[in-house]
């Protein structure tokens, strides 16, 4: 049975991902420090799955305690790095934490893999890489190429990619990077979703938190973009699919099958929806429309992105089970979950 770390294992991707992991026999071993977590989401899979996850609760950016881990476990065959700092705004913010705490969890991991001798990296990217797009570009490909970006966090995505790149070049370990749109939803089971320790500043939670009361109003970031409604355009992709998708790109890691020692994959639903659509969409599927007003743009954010992940679907073999109305139904069970 190939073991796998997962770097972030309690956090929002890689809870789901854990579950998928395990449904498909993997040996799951997970790291996270709970910055943006919490250790009972490793109670939440042992309810879905059955399966209890080894963990170590330690900081990804301490190289001694990393390499730790890789000698106690011997090292492991697949090593998914979602571990990361990922909020656009408070990367404006705080531009240098950004920078140290996502590129310094890459590097040790990566050290680590090479000095254990074994292991395929996955490294969750994201679509800020590309920038702000042509309409002309879109939906955009994997052979576009990357640009300028408008945040911090996306910054240290790319830099990120940049330096699994160049470590490619010596043939230490194969790495595929995966270029998430906007993740969101929950799990079928109702037990498991977003659950941020940290302030809240994604779409979803916002809207599902507003619909609950918890917030009294949401503010949409900008109407005067060049968009159908003036709100940007981003491609929602439900948190299981994203999962899926990792599990079979370390599969066509473990199997051999990729030639490259770095490559990058879209995952995304291809479909670009506005601010204003995703409110709409949330009201029709769950009877409630939470109450927003329409505020300044958001610094960092691009006007509109969505993706054509042809590539995954044809190489991994990928195909997404679940579309938007079900994304806004399953987040917002979870969410009633929460307050129950
Ligand atoms: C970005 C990345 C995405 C990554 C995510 C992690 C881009 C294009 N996408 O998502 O790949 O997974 O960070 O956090 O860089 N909005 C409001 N009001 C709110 C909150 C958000 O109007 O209260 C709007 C934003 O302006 C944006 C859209 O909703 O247009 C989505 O925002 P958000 O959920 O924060 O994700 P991104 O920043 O697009």
């Amino acid at each position: 049975m190939a073991k796998i770390l997962v770097n972030g294992g309690a956090g929002y991707i890689g809870s789901h991902t854990i579950i998928e992991l395990i449904e498909q026999g993997y040996e799951v071993v997970s790291i996270d420090n709970y910055v943006n977590s919490e250790p009972e989401n490793y109670d939440r899979i042992k309810k879905i799955t059955g399966n209890e996850i080894r963990h170590y609760d330690i900081d990804l950016c301490d190289f001694e305690k990393v390499l730790k881990v890789f000698k106690h476990e011997e090292g492991f065959d697949g090593i998914i790095h979602f571990a990361a700092l990922k909020s656009v705004p408070e990367s404006v913010k705080k531009p240098l934490q950004y920078f140290e705490n996502n590129n310094q969890s890459l590097i040790n991991t990566a050290k680590a893999i090479v000095n254990s001798g074994k292991g395929n990296l996955i490294f969750s990217s994201s679509c800020s890489v590309y920038g702000n797009l042509r309409p002309d570009q879109l939906p955009v490909s994997e052979s576009t190429p990357t640009q300028m970006v408008e945040s911090p966090y996306g910054y240290t995505k790319l830099m990120g990619e940049n330096m699994l790149r160049f470590n490619a070049l010596n043939k230490s370990f194969k790495t595929i990077a995966l270029r998430y749109f906007n993740p969101v939803g929950a799990h079928s089971s109702g037990l498991l979703g977003e659950l941020p320790s940290q302030g809240i500043n994604n779409l979803i939670p916002v809207v599902t938190q507003t619909a609950a009361g918890i917030r009294e109003e949401l503010t949409v970031f900008g109407n005067d973009y060049n968009t159908r409604d003036g709100s940007c355009i981003r491609d929602y992709i439900h948190v299981s699919d994203i999962a899926n998708a990792h599990v079979l790109a370390l599969e066509y890691l473990l199997e051999n099958r990729q030639k490259e020692y770095f490559d990058v994959y879209n995952l995304g639903s291809g479909d670009g929806v506005t601010v204003l659509e995703v409110l709409q969409t949330f009201a029709r599927v769950n009877g409630i429309l939470p109450s927003y007003k329409i505020g300044p743009r958001r610094a960092g954010d691009v006007e509109m992105v969505y993706s054509d992940s042809g590539k995954a679907f044809k190489n991994l073999g990928w195909k997404t089970k679940y579309d938007l109305d079900e994304m806004m139904r399953s987040a917002w069970s979870w969410q009633k979950r929460l307050l129950s």
